[in-house]
């Protein structure tokens, strides 16, 4: 089955939108699938799985914020022919010890068939179309992670990896870890986006400016996660499995500006 559509989860969503229309742009046909997507897709109502699934050999995986992988969807979708999974996780999921993304890789690890592990860092995209935007307009953000590097990467260089992952041979039992082509603090980041667009944004990043703005419970759990990170170093996964230079946080932020973000 050549041309056997292969699934797009979380199809509205920031990553799986990119992939979607990557894919199609090159050839492949595509089945959209969210709660809002072409097909109607709910984590939650297993009722909707068997019309995302059938035919379909090759799956973009991903878990919505905050919701695990239900291991029920993955053995129905072996069971009903996937080969391939390519799983949007995270970087930093070990030191972090986040058991919904570990397990999540555990299951694709586990499932008999081909699987790619994705683990990219903070995506550029927080910034204008995510959990930052309204930080940034609101002209303060709050993040403890004081003045650690972080290598930012583009949602679009993600899409990039996925979709070769998907389409392209040698990627299975690989675990990539996709980052931009440099390290930032929230700090630098934040002075990139305040000299292209002349908006200043106020970075807090102590654990007691976060403690201020976030409830006890979630505050303690985020803080303890994140003091196991160290600085992260760029890594060449975009440039090597997609074949293209990894986007500069600089021309995200221009790109953006230059499409309308931030003006409201
Ligand atoms: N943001 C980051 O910096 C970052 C970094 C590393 C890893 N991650 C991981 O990336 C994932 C988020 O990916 P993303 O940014 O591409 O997604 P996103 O932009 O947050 O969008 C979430 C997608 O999931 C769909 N969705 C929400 N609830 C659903 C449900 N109950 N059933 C089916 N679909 C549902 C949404 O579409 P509908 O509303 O149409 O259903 C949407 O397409 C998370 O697991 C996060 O841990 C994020």
């Amino acid at each position: 089955m050549a041309d056997a559509p292969i699934l797009v989860l979380g199809a509205t969503g920031s990553t799986g939108r990119r992939v979607a229309a990557r894919l199609a742009d090159l050839g492949h046909a595509v089945r959209r699938a969210s709660r809002r997507g072409d097909v109607r897709f709910d984590w939650t109502d297993p009722g909707t799985w068997p019309a995302a699934l059938t035919g379909v050999e090759r799956v973009y995986l991903m878990a919505p914020h905050e919701l695990p992988i239900d291991p029920a969807f993955v053995g129905e979708a072996v069971a009903r022919g996937v080969r391939r999974f390519v799983l949007l996780s995270s970087r930093g999921v070990v030191e972090m010890r986040d058991e919904r993304l570990l397990a999540a890789e555990r299951l694709v690890r586990g499932s008999g068939v081909g699987w790619t592990v994705l683990r990219p860092d903070w995506f550029n995209q927080n910034f204008d179309e995510g959990f930052f935007r309204p930080s940034v307009l609101a002209g303060e953000l709050v993040v403890p992670l004081g003045e650690k590097a972080q290598t930012f990467v583009d949602a679009d260089d993600i899409a990039a990896v996925a979709v070769a992952a998907l389409t392209g041979d040698g990627h299975e039992g690989r675990v990539y870890e996709v980052t931009g082509p440099e390290a930032l603090s929230f700090r630098q980041a934040l002075a990139v986006i305040g000299e292209v667009t002349g908006r200043r944004v106020e970075y807090r990043g102590t654990a007691d400016d976060y403690r201020a703005v976030v409830p006890a419970e979630t505050a303690e759990r985020q803080i303890r996660a994140w003091d196991a990170l160290g600085d992260g170093e760029p890594t060449d996964v975009v440039a090597r499995v997609a074949g293209r230079e990894p986007t500069r946080f600089r021309d995200y932020v221009t790109r953006a500006w230059d499409a309308g973000a931030w003006r409201g």
